[in-house]
């Protein structure tokens, strides 16, 4: 079989898998053995010429970028902070979430201006520090990879800035949004020259999803 006609997916860990892996097997793009938990690092499904790899999800535009995979599944938040160069291909309207600064409720000073030169916590610090020079505010940056409501908590930053789905993380450690940065959610992404030179498999997958969204209204 030709690998050349093969598509190669990264679908990230985490939050967004069950919904993308659950999408693409309604237009036939799935493999056998492809859940979050597989230890393997490759899932191919011959007959169809795809391969699935699951990634960290900070790690899928660079997957993609670098022409790993093909395609991938990711949210807005994490492209752009990653500054990677792919190809925006779809809004696939689920993992619907937002980018903010929240600080401890007792601590909450009178404006946002208030909290120039204090640290903020992050995930994020690409698009916090763009939000924040934007507002002529210099700040220091604490760069977290997960947990981050914890730092203003403990003291080791006044702010965090992060993703709130629910809000129910924010509720249960007393935390409060005071500003929205951008809002979040899942978009198929593409490499550029993949999109070329597989355009004809690449397209009817975006025509595909496009279809079965509109349908279905698909968990928005
Ligand atoms: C994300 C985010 C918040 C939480 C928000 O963390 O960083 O902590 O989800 O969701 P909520 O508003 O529904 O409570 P994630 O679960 O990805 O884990 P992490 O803290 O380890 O990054």
């Amino acid at each position: 079989m030709n690998e050349k006609n093969f598509i190669t997916i990264a679908l990230p860990k985490g939050k967004l898998f069950g919904l993308s892996a659950e999408l693409l097997k309604k237009i036939g793009w799935t493999a056998e053995g492809l859940h979050e938990k597989s230890r393997k690092l490759i899932i191919t499904n011959e007959a169809a010429q795809l391969k699935f790899i699951i990634t960290k999800t900070a790690d899928v535009p660079t997957y993609v970028e670098y022409g790993a995979a093909d395609i991938g599944i990711i949210g807005k938040d994490v492209i752009v902070e990653s500054g990677k160069d792919v190809y925006e291909l779809l809004d696939l309207g689920f993992g619907k979430c937002h980018l903010m600064m929240a600080v401890p409720k007792d601590k909450k000073r009178p404006r946002l201006e208030d909290y120039a030169h204090t640290r903020v916590a992050t995930k994020f610090p690409r698009i916090a520090e763009s939000f924040f020079a934007a507002q002529g505010m210099q700040m220091e940056y604490i760069k977290l990879n997960g947990s981050i409501e914890l730092a203003p908590i403990i003291g080791m930053s006044e702010s965090i800035v992060d993703i709130v789905e629910t809000g129910t993380t924010l509720r249960e450690n007393n935390l409060e949004e005071i500003v929205t940065i951008m809002n979040a959610t899942a978009r198929l992404i593409a490499n550029r020259v993949s999109y070329k030179l597989k355009f004809d498999r690449i397209n009817a997958l975006v025509n595909n999803l496009e279809k079965i969204l509109a349908q279905e209204n698909f968990l928005c």
